[in-house]
């Protein structure tokens, strides 16, 4: 790999959710570690000027940023400039042209809903602004199969595969990228990471919070949509892919595209919905809306290393915690008298626990057992970087390992594409509750759902 350095950045939605909550701290972040030199500018339809779009950044750093550092953020300042402009229109590409100088492989970036993608990069192709550029697009990248593969070739009418870089920020989560390292760099577990002696895998996404006001865009996505197709999909991957090679650089994406494509296509028998109750109430969603804000499904990957292991995945919104967990129960011992309870439990969120569900004996005269967990924490503060600045930095350089190639978005897309709309009944679950009970039918046979600790 042997990319050109990204020498400009313009960010599309300068003015909206996604850059106050995740562009503006990720910068802020790089520039206080010296890596922000270089222009960028904020391009929005908003009749907004440039000191309005550094108020909205100083604000959006000291609420989702952990606070200004204000030797950083002036750095940040001095190098961001802003155009106000109707992405139909094509004076706004000129601006971006003039505001880009001499920059030969800018990066764009397009943190705006996906039905505008095609004019923007119809846009920036006319105005040559495409040219030797990086493209990078958000989530959600399309609504089903169907429309994401017409996304991709609207994309790759302007831009290479190569210079396409699809955001799933679990991917740029250290906690995600420590399951892979976890299972190659240990010894002790690659042996033992197979059908052989895992029993079942669940994962757990939990949010104790509702739609918070993206009520208009969560009808249009629900559970599946917005973080079941992507987010938790990435996380099996991680979970699941044979060990990459280490001799070229897409050999990750190239074992997780064939996960994706060896999980058996789900179905409403593999899928229980939810919704709270409160949803139907919130701005933006239809009283008689029939969106899952809870989805519980059961999965099979159909491969060698997994056949017969079931893979149980729950998310939902308003749920009592906000974590997110992975547990991967071993099967038990052939001692009878011993109630064996041997899993890996991985935290990805809030806080950073790798532990080790084991046995030890029961101190006194019998032979009893009493469960004990060997637990490692990550100290957060130990130089780990936000998703979103990694992710920036990746793309600026050129990397695109942590980023959602087409073939793995449209195999993810597959997976989900039998349970998409009202296939199977959406049931209501009170708030602070661990979804609806029917949800239970999927994990009877093995002894009901992992509800992760608050
Ligand atoms: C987003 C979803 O992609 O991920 C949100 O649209 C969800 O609904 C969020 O809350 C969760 O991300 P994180 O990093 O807070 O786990």
């Amino acid at each position: 790999m042997n990319q050109p350095l990204s020498d400009a950045l313009a960010f599309f939605g300068a003015t909206g959710d996604l850059a106050y909550k995740k562009i503006f701290p990720a910068l802020h972040a790089m520039a206080r570690r010296g890596n922000l030199n270089f222009p960028v500018i904020g391009v929005a339809k908003s009749g907004w000027d440039l000191e309005k779009l550094r108020v909205r950044a100083r604000d959006s750093v000291r609420t989702h940023g952990g606070g200004v550092d204000e030797k950083a953020f002036a750095v940040l300042v001095r190098h961001l400039s802003y155009v106000d402009g109707d992405y139909k229109d094509s004076t706004t590409y000129s601006k971006l042209r003039n505001a880009l100088c001499n920059a030969r492989n800018p990066l764009h970036y397009l943190a705006i809903p996906p039905a505008l993608f095609p004019v923007v990069v119809e846009g920036l192709a006319k105005s040559q602004s495409a040219r030797d550029a990086r493209l990078i697009v958000e989530k959600p990248f399309g609504r089903d199969l169907i429309s994401a593969q017409k996304l991709n070739s609207v994309i790759h009418t302007v831009f290479a595969e190569d210079d396409v870089y699809r955001i799933d920020h679990y991917l740029g989560k250290e906690p995600v990228q420590n399951l892979l390292l976890f299972r190659f760099a240990n010894t002790f577990l690659e042996p033992i990471w197979n059908r052989n002696y895992i029993d079942n895998i669940q994962i757990t996404m939990a949010e104790s919070f509702g739609v918070q006001g993206r009520g208009l865009f969560y009808e249009e996505a629900g559970a599946i949509r917005d973080v079941l197709q992507n987010h938790l999909l990435q996380v099996v991957g991680f979970l699941a892919m044979e060990p990459p090679l280490t001799t070229y650089h897409e050999s990750i994406r190239d074992e997780q595209v064939k996960v994706f494509r060896a999980i058996r296509p789900l179905n409403a028998e593999d899928l229980v919905r939810g919704q709270f109750t409160g949803y139907r109430s919130e701005t933006g969603v239809s009283p008689s809306s029939m969106v899952e804000t809870f989805a519980a499904v059961r999965l099979q990957i159909d491969s060698w290393r997994w056949d017969g292991v079931p893979f149980f995945i729950r998310a939902g919104k308003c749920l009592p915690a906000t974590t997110t967990e992975v547990l991967v129960t071993l099967k038990r011992p052939p001692l009878r008298k011993i109630d064996a309870n041997n899993y890996f439990r991985f935290r990805l969120s809030p806080e950073v626990i790798i532990a080790v569900g084991s046995q030890i004996k029961k101190p006194g005269e019998q032979w009893l057992s009493q469960s004990t967990e060997l637990k490692m924490l990550h100290d957060p503060e130990l130089g780990e970087l936000d998703a979103y600045e990694r992710l920036l930095s990746d793309a600026m350089v050129g990397d695109g390992t942590l980023f959602a190639r087409e073939d793995a978005v449209e195999a993810a897309w597959e997976v989900v594409q039998p349970i998409l709309g009202n296939v199977a009944p959406v049931h209501p679950y009170e708030p602070g509750t661990w979804g609806p009970e029917e949800a239970g039918r999927l994990t009877r046979g093995i002894g009901g759902w992992h509800a992760p600790q608050k």
